[in-house]
């Protein structure tokens, strides 16, 4: 996997600067054109290639979640740093809620701008699966597990979960959920990246992540992260 991160990292950039210089003729050449139709379709290009670029900085994001710069961190202060932030991507129609166990210090060793993006990841899905109204709660908390559960030893957790009243996932989605590019959006919408850099940044903190939903009820999905 890591091979494959350092060669996806690769060639999203490289395609990155491609795009860029493609941007930059497509300027050149509208200064020079003013039918408007030409410029229509120019426009056109323009967005196409720009959605290029937002996929490229989606892999790249992806394939740096395999590689995760760890430091302590706390996890309460993450999420309320956050909040505003959170707010503006769903939207006012949207209630969103945060909560953090109080009275426990609530620190991993993770690294802080992967678990941003990750909780920014799992916060457009909900927003994605409530489609405009509906709530979705934030909370972060520790919790212990007395036995190993798969890829989830015992111990000590700080688990931060993301709660939608959305339109939940089929056993057939859930299966698949963190596998990378698996995305059931249109073209364009779903790079089927999200979750699996959740798995990612959860694994490499000593942790896993876990999807419990259902369907036309909602979805929680939790980023458990060894504690301290
Ligand atoms: N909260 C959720 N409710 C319902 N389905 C979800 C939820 N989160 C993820 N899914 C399903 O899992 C799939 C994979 O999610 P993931 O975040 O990896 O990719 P994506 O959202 O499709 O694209 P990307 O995150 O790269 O823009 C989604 O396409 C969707 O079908
Ligand atoms: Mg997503």
């Amino acid at each position: 996997m890591e091979a494959v991160g350092q060669l996806a990292a690769t060639m999203a950039h490289d395609f990155n600067n491609i795009l860029a210089s493609v941007v930059g003729y497509m300027y050149l050449m509208r200064r020079k054109v003013d039918d408007p139709a030409l410029l229509a379709l120019s426009d056109k290009a323009l967005s196409v290639v720009d959605r290029g670029r937002r996929l490229t900085s989606r892999v790249l994001a992806f394939a740096r979640s395999d590689d995760l710069v760890t430091a302590a961190v706390d996890v309460r202060a993450l999420l309320h740093g956050m909040e505003d932030w959170l707010r503006q991507t769903v939207g006012g129609a949207v209630t969103l809620t945060v909560a953090a166990d109080e009275g426990v210090d609530l620190v991993a060793t993770t690294d802080a701008s992967q678990l941003e993006l990750a909780i920014l990841n799992l916060v457009i899905n909900a927003r994605d699966a409530i489609n405009g109204t509906g709530s979705i709660g934030l909370h972060a908390g520790v919790q212990r597990r007395e036995t190993a559960d798969g890829d989830l030893p015992a111990g000590d957790y700080v688990v931060v979960s993301v709660k939608d009243s959305g339109s939940g996932m089929t056993p057939d989605v859930v299966a698949r959920a963190f596998d990378p590019f698996f995305t059931t959006k249109p073209v364009g919408q779903g790079t089927g990246l999200g979750l699996a850099q959740v798995g990612n940044v959860a694994r490499l903190s000593r942790g896993a992540a876990r999807i419990n939903t259902v369907e036309g009820e909602g979805t929680t999905v939790s980023i458990w992260l060894a504690w301290g």
